[in-house]
């Protein structure tokens, strides 16, 4: 059965296949994770990134999309960029963000990765709660995960230990 695994630390650091970016739509970088990944990736990945632009998404990636690209530099073989959506008090995006994980999954498996790591999509800049995003997550990922093919290792790695332990609660329920 494939298992899910939590951990603190830097994304970046992350000995995987697939390392899964929160981006924003333009794909041209950012800050936190999305910034964190090219400055470590280097410049392969943003070059690879301009090339999804011109060629599959000249208007950006839709929220809820993912697409992959080199590691570039990281250790990782692949990255996923995606695009989760920005949390709203009015409006319930929680469909948006499972859609992140669903299709960073499923792109995933369709390069044969077997291990992906992902942050928590939204929950920075995009304001997105951490509990809520843990539960959206969690619940996507343990839905997805008899479907695939390849992949046998799911990690989330939190930025905090707030962050982990408030993962780490929703994972145990
Ligand atoms: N490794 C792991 N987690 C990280 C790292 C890192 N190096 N850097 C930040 N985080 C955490 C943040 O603390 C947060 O919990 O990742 C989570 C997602 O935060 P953001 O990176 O801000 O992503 P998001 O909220 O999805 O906003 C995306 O921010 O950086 C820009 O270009 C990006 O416009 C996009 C927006």
């Amino acid at each position: 059965m494939p298992e899910i695994l939590l951990r603190t630390g830097d994304i970046t650091h992350e000995t995987v296949d697939v390392v899964v970016n929160a981006a924003n739509s333009s794909l041209l970088g950012g800050g936190g994770v999305d910034g964190a990944i090219h400055a470590r990736g280097g410049p392969a990945i943003l070059a690879a990134c301009r090339q999804i632009r011109r060629e599959r998404y000249g208007n950006g990636l839709p929220v809820g999309e993912a697409v992959a690209t080199t590691g570039g530099d990281l250790p990782a073989r692949w990255v996923v960029h995606t695009v989760g959506p920005v949390w709203s008090a009015s409006h319930d995006q929680s469909d948006l963000l499972a859609a992140c994980y669903r299709n960073s999954l499923a792109v995933a498996d369709e390069l044969g990765a077997t291990s992906i790591a992902f942050p928590a999509i939204s929950t920075g800049v995009y304001r997105y709660p951490q509990e809520d995003a843990a539960e959206v997550a969690l619940a996507t990922v343990r839905d997805c995960l008899p479907g695939l093919l390849h992949v046998q290792e799911v990690r989330f790695v939190l930025f905090s230990q707030d962050a982990y332990d408030i993962w780490a609660a929703v994972l145990a329920r």
